[in-house]
């Protein structure tokens, strides 16, 4: 573990009772916008493993048929900065044509992750494209971009837990924390 992961100090920001009355509403409104079709839920790896996994098991207790994918893209280094350049690690393995598609990651920050992801799955001709967060962070934005779903509105601060890492820690947490006292 890097000094900086280390010294970490973590304080709760949400806990787990009030994560996920926050996703139960938001499956809510997912449900009754996809009433009836069977969606397509690509989970973008590795932060949005655990809000995904909620997600899906929600969905199937509100009857939406699902078939599920991941997609792995880089964005991030080590630290707390984005590198600004985003990559494509794995691909997902289905088809997407003419399917209602949700896309769903952990968290919105400068957009250019969502941004790459949408633009990528829209080459595969889906009859519908949405985009579902954990946790928006409107104030970072570099690239304009509004999610359809957002679990949670956080400010300007670097928060780990539920999926997201510190580096590469305390993705674990079943609930969020803000880092507080680490190094980049
Ligand atoms: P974007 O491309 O800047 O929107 O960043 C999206 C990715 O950056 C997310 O999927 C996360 O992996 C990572 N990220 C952004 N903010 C945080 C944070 O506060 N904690 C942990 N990871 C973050
Ligand atoms: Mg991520």
């Amino acid at each position: 573990m890097s000094k900086a992961a280390r010294n970490a100090i973590l304080e709760p920001l949400i806990n787990e009772t009030d994560l996920h009355a926050g996703i139960s509403q938001l499956v809510d409104r997912i449900a009754d916008d996809f009433d009836g079709d069977e969606l397509y839920v690509i989970g973008l790896l590795r932060g949005s493993f655990m809000f995904t996994a909620d997600l899906v098991r929600l969905l199937y207790r509100r009857n939406v048929r699902l078939v599920i994918d991941f997609m792995t893209v880089a964005s991030y280094g080590a630290g707390t900065e984005s590198s600004g350049r985003v990559d494509m690690m794995r691909d997902i393995h289905i088809d997407l044509a003419g399917k209602p598609v949700l896309l769903v990651d952990d968290i919105l920050d400068t957009g250019r992750t969502l941004d790459f992801a949408c633009r990528h799955l829209a080459a595969f001709n889906p009859a519908s494209l949405k985009t579902c967060v954990f946790l928006d962070k409107p104030s970072r934005r570099v690239v304009p971009f509004e999610a359809n779903y957002v679990g949670f509105t956080v400010p300007d601060l670097f928060v780990a837990g539920y999926g997201l890492d510190y580096d590469g820690r305390y993705r674990e947490l079943p609930h969020l924390s803000v880092v507080a006292g680490g190094e980049v």
